[in-house]
This record gives structure tokens, C-alpha cells and sequence, in this order.
């Protein structure tokens, strides 16, 4: 907890709020950061005014709350942030946009995704987004059919690629009653997207004086940047009859931390879940895949376009077969059923791609380190991340995993007993630095 404050204790941020109706949550949003030490100034756009007022932000500010680049002008030297001495950059726009640790803007509209992908520049906001050198996050918030559209969603893509950061959008009703993906996400999630920026950039006045972070940390936050990474989560079914399933306890956590590191991490992510129970992650678009074929058949045609295959879901070994189209009855003399084995979906991807990185997952209850060899030899992996789900504090359901890595130089690292987003770091730090020789796809 005392290491989490850090990042946020004693930074500048720069908010940026845009006319979305989610734009009244921001005097709350400024609370929470506050809270943790942020020194907070504002500069909203004249639609956002529609939504909150500046008096409301004016009131849990210190720093100053701007729309207009001649208002901001006008203000000279500033200062910009609360505590901070006036500013040497004569230029208002200039001043605040690079006194500032991170811009964040939200709700963040589609007018203004396409304005920062494209360079305009026509308001103060616009303006300092483009004259900042600091880290850029932004919580989208709009109409489903908006996000989706192809032109805010290669937008999302090009901010994506140039390093900014996105928190959201999320599924659940909006604002025009209609349900789907364009939520701006929760204030919490905002407040830890934040933190997360400040300190992966090292940008908060505290971190200048922080120790270094731990081992691993070293290579550059945007690693995977221009890379395509397709990660598998969850547990396969296979249709006994219209009511059952033969499946498993995955519950997709140590998937969806996955694509979220990949995603923070700069990749483009393709994320492809059987059945899960964990919270999917805010803004990154699913496929879902129930069965081992439906699995095969979108990884096959995703892995088309991408570096990297992750296979974190607990895939099905067996099928049944065709499903019975009718409820099974109930025998006295019981039922049998007949398994047959399932296509191995990493040794299908292997002899398709032989050039593609893949990392497995292995799920060991005996001699985890030699099984996790033989299973990398068999698939052709370039990485196997193997776990025991019987040790304590690991597995299925649990935030925590114990995982032990080999590659296919046969060098081998046990990570021990981790949070799910450390052993995602550590897995795409590693898979990052796999493909930094090699061109992307
Ligand atoms: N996997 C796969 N296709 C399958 C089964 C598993 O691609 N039909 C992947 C899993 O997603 C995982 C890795 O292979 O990344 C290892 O899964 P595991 O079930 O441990 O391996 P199996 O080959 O099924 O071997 P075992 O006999 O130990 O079950």
C-alpha cells in the first residue's frame, strides 16, 4: 500500500476534461487523487461545461481550471500546479503541458481521439496534449456504436502505437440507455490507471527520489509497441448434451492479467476466452471460443497477424465428440461416455507458424520441472510457464500463481509465489525481448 502511494503522492497531473456526459464524475475523480497526493489543475473544453462547472471543480482543485488558450494566457507564468514556482515557458499552453507528470483526460470523446491522433490542436486542451513530453492517459467514454465505429477504433489504435495509455471504456449501460462497451471506467480504475502511468514512467517528483524498482523492470515500459501478442484465458467446454459440459477450474485471471500487461505494455492485444469467471479487463475486445475447436479456429486465424501466442487457457484434453442433440436420460445401469483426444492447439499453431513465438502453460501435480520440459520439447514452445495449483495460495481462482519458467535454451527461473500481474510481467518481459531482433510478424 505504502509502495502504491508513491506514484501519485506529490505528481502533477493535468486533467483534461471533454463534453461527455460522464464528465460530472470528475470532481470526484480529482478527490481520489487528491487523496493520494496529486496536485490536480484542470482544463476542460467548452462542452465539458455543459456537464460539470467549473465552480464544482474549482472547489476540490487547488491548481487552476481552464478552458480557453487566451484565459490561460492570461494567467502568464502561472504557476500551473499547486506548489509549483512560475513557470520558465513563457507560453501558457506550453508551460502546464510540460509542467504537468501526465495529462489524463476523462471522459475523453471521440472528437477527441481523432483530434490527438491526427495532431489538431485547436483548443487548450488539444494544444498542451500535443506540446507535453509527459505520459498520456485516457478514459474514453462514449456510445457503444461511437467506440466501435472502425474510425475511433483506428484512432484508438494510432494513440495505442504512439505509446498513450487507455483506462476503458468498459461494458455496462450508458448514458443514452442503450448497453454495450463505451462506460468511462471506474473512478478506482482511473485513480490506479494513473498511479500505474506515474510510476512506470518514474515521472512523479517522489519517484525521482524512489529507490530503483526491482529486478526485471529494466526494459522499456513500451516494449511491445507494434507488436500483435493473441492470448488464450479461461476453460474450454465441450458439449456432453444440450445441458452439460465436460470442463475445468480455470478461472481466465492469469489470461486477463496477461492481455493487460501486453496491452500496458504497448501491444496490441487479441484476446480469446473460453469460459471464465474473473472480471474480463476494461477495453480490450474479446472472442469467445467455447470449445477446443471453436479455440483452434480463432487462434489459427488470429495468430495470422501476430508475433506472439500466449496459451493461457486450460484447454479440454478430451471431447465427447458430437454432442447428443437431446438430454441425456437418466440409466439405471448409468451411462458411458466415450472420449476421444482433442487437436493440441499449440502443436496445430507450431507446424502452421514455425517462425511465431509461442509460450504455453503447464499444469504440473508431479515433477513439474521435468514435465514441463518434455511439454515444451513436444509443442515446439519457445517459453513454458509451468504451475502446480496444489501449492498453497496458487491456482485456480487466485490472485496469486507459483510459476516456474524454462525456455528453449533450456534456462530455467522459478518466479515463486506472485501476484498474477508480476508473472504476466515477467512472461512478456521476456517475450518482448524475444522479439526485439526480429521484424514485427
Ligand atoms: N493446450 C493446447 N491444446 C490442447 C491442450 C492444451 O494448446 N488441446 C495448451 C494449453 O493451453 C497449455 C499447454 O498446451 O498452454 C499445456 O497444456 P496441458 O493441458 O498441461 O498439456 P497437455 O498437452 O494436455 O498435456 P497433459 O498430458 O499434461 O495434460
Amino acid at each position: 500500500m505504502t509502495e502504491a502511494r508513491s506514484g501519485l503522492d506529490q505528481s502533477r497531473v493535468l486533467l483534461g476534461v471533454t463534453g461527455g456526459v460522464a464528465a460530472y464524475k470528475t470532481p470526484e475523480l480529482i478527490r481520489l487523487l487528491a487523496k493520494e497526493g496529486a496536485h490536480v489543475s484542470v482544463v476542460m473544453t467548452r462542452n465539458a461545461r455543459r456537464f460539470v462547472t467549473r465552480d464544482a471543480l474549482k472547489s476540490v482543485t487547488h491548481g487552476p481550471v481552464l478552458t480557453g488558450l487566451f484565459e490561460a494566457q492570461a494567467l502568464g507564468e502561472g504557476p500551473w500546479f499547486e506548489g509549483s514556482p512560475p513557470s520558465t515557458l513563457g507560453m501558457a499552453h506550453i508551460g502546464m503541458a510540460r509542467e504537468a507528470d501526465l495529462v489524463l483526460v476523462a471522459p475523453a470523446t471521440a472528437n477527441l481521439l481523432a483530434k490527438l491522433a491526427r495532431g489538431l490542436a485547436d483548443d487548450l486542451l488539444s494544444t498542451a496534449l500535443l506540446a507535453t513530453r509527459a505520459p498520456i492517459l485516457l478514459a474514453p467514454a462514449m456510445n457503444v456504436a461511437m467506440w466501435e465505429h472502425p474510425a475511433v477504433q483506428e484512432n484508438a489504435r494510432i494513440l495505442r502505437d504512439r505509446g498513450v495509455r487507455f483506462v476503458g471504456p468498459e461494458e455496462g449501460e450508458l448514458a443514452d440507455g442503450e448497453w454495450g462497451m463505451g462506460r468511462m471506467a471506474p473512478l478506482e480504475a482511473i485513480v490506479e490507471a494513473t498511479r500505474d502511468a506515474l510510476e512506470a514512467g518514474g515521472m512523479s517528483r517522489r519517484a525521482e527520489a524512489a529507490p530503483p524498482r526491482p529486478q526485471g523492470i529494466a526494459i522499456s515500459d513500451q516494449a511491445l509497441r507494434g507488436r500483435t501478442i493473441v492470448v488464450t484465458a479461461g476453460g474450454t467446454e465441450e458439449p456432453i448434451d444440450p445441458v452439460r459440459v465436460i470442463t475445468n477450474r480455470s478461472s481466465g485471471k492469469m489470461g486477463f492479467a496477461l492481455a493487460e500487461e501486453a496491452r500496458r505494455m504497448g501491444a496490441r492485444v487479441t484476446l480469446i476466452t473460453a469460459r471464465t469467471s474473473a472480471p474480463a479487463p476494461v477495453g480490450i475486445a474479446r472472442t469467445e471460443a467455447l470449445t477446443v475447436s471453436a479455440m483452434a479456429g480463432a487462434v489459427r486465424e488470429a495468430m495470422r497477424d501476430a508475433d506472439a501466442l500466449i496459451m493461457a487457457a486450460a484447454v479440454s484434453d478430451f471431447t465427447p465428440g458430437p454432442p447428443s442433440g437431446s438430454k441425456i436420460k437418466r440409466a439405471e445401469s448409468g451411462v458411458t461416455l466415450e472420449l476421444k483426444a482433442t487437436q493440441d492447439i499449440l502443436r496445430a499453431v507450431r507446424s502452421e507458424f514455425p517462425k511465431k513465438h509461442l509460450v504455453g502453460f503447464a499444469l504440473e501435480t508431479g515433477d513439474e520441472e521435468r514435465a514441463g520440459r518434455e511439454k515444451l520439447e513436444r509443442k515446439g514452445l519457445d517459453l513454458i510457464a509451468i504451475n502446480n495449483p496444489l501449492k498453497p495460495g496458487a491456482g485456480f481462482g487466485s490472485d496469486q500463481n507459483d510459476v516456474t519458467l524454462i525456455d528453449r535454451s533450456g534456462a530455467l527461473e522459478r518466479l515463486g509465489l506472485r501476484s498474477k500481474r508480476d508473472v504476466a510481467r515477467a512472461i512478456l518481459e521476456r517475450v518482448a525481448r524475444a522479439l526485439a531482433g526480429k521484424a514485427a510478424r
